[in-house]
């Protein structure tokens, strides 16, 4: 098993403070995303995590024991962490075969020859690159290099891999498959994993949760659907989606216990248990922000009792899927269909949004007060 605790890491670059009070828990068969824009933090993370860094304040455990107390200067070092690490920039062996370079870290641990070849092949296999196994680095493309790296970290089956962008380098198809063999791999294997991207679709489709950073803070820690569906703030809700999500300024104010929102989409009233527990004015009218999902957004050209009666400015059908900006008094907003759907441009038509699918923020703090159910 391999459970990672961060309590209280900081780690400062110069006068630069890159990590600021970390707190993240890592549950053992977890796969874990650290998400965020580039320069957020991830990379340091998973660097104060395998040794190659120290925090300048914080703990970490491992399976409860301690790896890292910077109070006590106390740092395991990296060989005793029981950790595989792969980095976005692979650095493989160039004078040893792609066989030679995955049975590495095996042949140190003394495995039967057999055993080796047995792992390298089928780890070789899931990464679809057997058929380089007596190739150089030098002779493989930069995608098959970096299968390569993930390969060699994956033979030995550790308790605990740290995957830092390790598909930026592959073309949109091979980046699925690999995708699809990073999720079997964390299956079969059982492995706690530790994955950093800035990509959210792979966060979304691999993790079993993601920890959202921003600007070397943690924002959201959270399971994918979760993230997608209430993300705590208007900065994650924006950076979660595609297409982005509809954000439209809105005023709201309780009465009788309800919150009621009005905007260019009308008027609409949430009930008490639909609340979160963030501050907002409990009286008094106060600027908000409605953020609803482009596929929450279902296009009528009949009119329907309770839809919004909207204008067609722009339509894109794109072959699988279609994106229509709708027009609602000084609003824009997105709404997206599967297949191919043609609308002209300007024409009236009705946008259906079910209000249970809105979530509403408070502006001036952007927090998520009421959430979607
Ligand atoms: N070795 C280093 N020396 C100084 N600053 C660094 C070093 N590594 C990273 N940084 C800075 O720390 C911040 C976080 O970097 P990083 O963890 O690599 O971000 P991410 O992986 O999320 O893109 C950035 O501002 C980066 O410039
Ligand atoms: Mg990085």
């Amino acid at each position: 098993m391999s459970r990672i605790e961060l309590k209280h890491i900081d780690k400062f670059y110069g006068s630069n403070h890159v990590l600021r009070d970390i707190n993240l828990t890592i549950e053992d068969g977890d796969f874990m995303t650290l998400l965020g824009p580039s320069g957020c933090g991830k990379t340091t993370t998973l660097r104060v995590v395998s040794g190659l860094e120290k925090p300048q304040n914080g703990i970490i455990l491992m399976d409860g024991k301690e790896i890292v107390n910077a109070a006590e200067a106390s740092f395991a070092p990296p060989s005793k962490r029981n950790l595989n690490l792969v980095f976005q920039s692979y650095a493989l062996w160039p004078h040893m075969t792609v066989f030679d370079n995955v049975a590495f870290g095996l042949r140190i641990r003394k495995e039967n020859s057999e055993t080796i070849a047995k792992k390298v092949a089928s780890a070789l296999d899931r990464m679809q690159i057997g058929e380089f196994a007596k190739r150089y680095p030098t002779e493989l493309s930069g995608g098959q290099q970096q299968r390569v790296a993930i390969a060699r970290a994956v033979a030995s089956s550790p308790k605990l891999l740290l995957l830092d962008e390790p598909l930026s380098n592959l073309d949109a198809k091979l980046r699925i498959d690999m995708r699809a063999e990073l999720q079997r791999l964390h299956k079969d294997l059982g492995t706690t994993i530790i994955y950093v991207t800035h990509d959210q679709t792979e966060a979304l489709t691999m993790s079993t949760k993601i920890a959202l950073f921003k600007a070397g803070e943690l924002n959201q820690v959270a399971t994918p659907a979760e993230l997608y569906n209430n993300p705590i703030d208007l900065e994650a809700a924006d950076f979660i989606g595609n297409p982005r999500i509809n954000l439209l300024d809105g005023k709201a104010e309780m009465v009788n216990g309800q919150l009621v929102v009005k905007s260019d989409l009308g008027g609409h009233t949430f009930p008490a248990e639909h609340l979160t527990d963030e501050e907002f004015p409990k009286s008094g009218e106060f600027d908000c922000v409605l953020a609803i999902r482009p596929e929450q957004i279902i296009i009528s050209t009949e009119p329907v009792e309770g839809a919004i009666p909207v204008s067609i400015y722009a339509n894109q059908p794109a072959g699988s899927e279609t994106i229509t900006t709708l027009k609602a008094g000084n609003d824009e907003f997105l709404a997206k269909e599967i297949g191919q759907v043609s609308y002209d441009l300007d024409r009236k038509v009705w946008a259906i949004i079910d209000q249970n699918k809105i979530n509403i923020y408070n502006k001036e703090t952007t927090r998520l007060i009421k959430r979607a159910v």
